[in-house]
């Protein structure tokens, strides 16, 4: 299923494309296709070209890590990932490398990182859900993840499947219009509050 952004501008059509399923098809995602996605992460922009963030990567064929990946989400999502061939966990390293000083920008950065690899998704017509819901400490416990490095997010990925395999309540959520904010709420000029005028 595809569910595009309605847009009052036109804006590029793989931005529109990209949305959150939650219904996935089983098939695993070709090793290539991975591959592209994180080189797609490692292109993004970053402050001082720190590069803070990392993945750590769960396919379903590797039963064992899958499943270790599958018990750090909270169980609502646990309930409709668990088809997704892949399960990742999106990280930023919380200290810049060049002084070691707190990068106040890490997890801006890693979150252009993550946009940019469900950009590079969507692109090679695959899907991805990112996810707050998920137990940091049991993801830091589990994958060894060190004291100077922050799980931010977790993320599915893998090819849309049928909305009419997912739970009805979770069906009628894939099948909902996508919302947004008006723009005259989010672009100011002169002072907060302000809407822009060309907008
Ligand atoms: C950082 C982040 C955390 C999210 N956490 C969850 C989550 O835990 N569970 C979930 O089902 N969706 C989660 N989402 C998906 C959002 O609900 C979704 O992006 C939002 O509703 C907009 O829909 P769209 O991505 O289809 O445009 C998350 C998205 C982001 C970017």
């Amino acid at each position: 299923m595809e569910n595009p952004a309605i847009t009052n501008h036109e804006i590029h059509p793989l931005i529109a494309q990209r949305w959150s399923p939650r219904a996935f098809d089983s098939k695993l995602v070709e090793p290539e296709k991975l591959a592209q996605l994180f080189e797609a992460a490692r292109w993004a922009s970053s402050c001082f070209n720190d590069q803070p963030w990392a993945f750590i990567v769960a396919t379903k064929d590797d039963t064992v890590n899958y499943q270790k990946m599958l018990d750090c989400l909270v169980p609502f999502n646990a309930s409709w990932a668990q088809v997704a061939p892949v399960l990742g966990l999106v990280i930023a390293q919380k200290n810049f490398k060049h002084n070691d000083k707190p990068n106040a920008w890490g997890e801006y950065d890693a979150g252009q990182a993550a946009a940019t690899l469900v950009l590079q998704a969507t692109a090679l017509d695959l899907v991805a859900h990112q996810m707050g819901g998920f137990d940091a400490d049991k993801a830091i416990a589990t994958f060894n993840i060190p004291e100077t490095a922050k799980p931010i997010a977790a993320i599915a990925i893998g090819y849309a499947g049928e909305p009419s395999n997912l739970p009805a309540e979770l069906q009628e959520r894939e099948t909902a219009p996508r919302s947004r904010n008006p723009l005259s709420s989010i672009v100011f000029t002169g002072e907060w509050g302000n809407s822009a005028t060309f907008i």
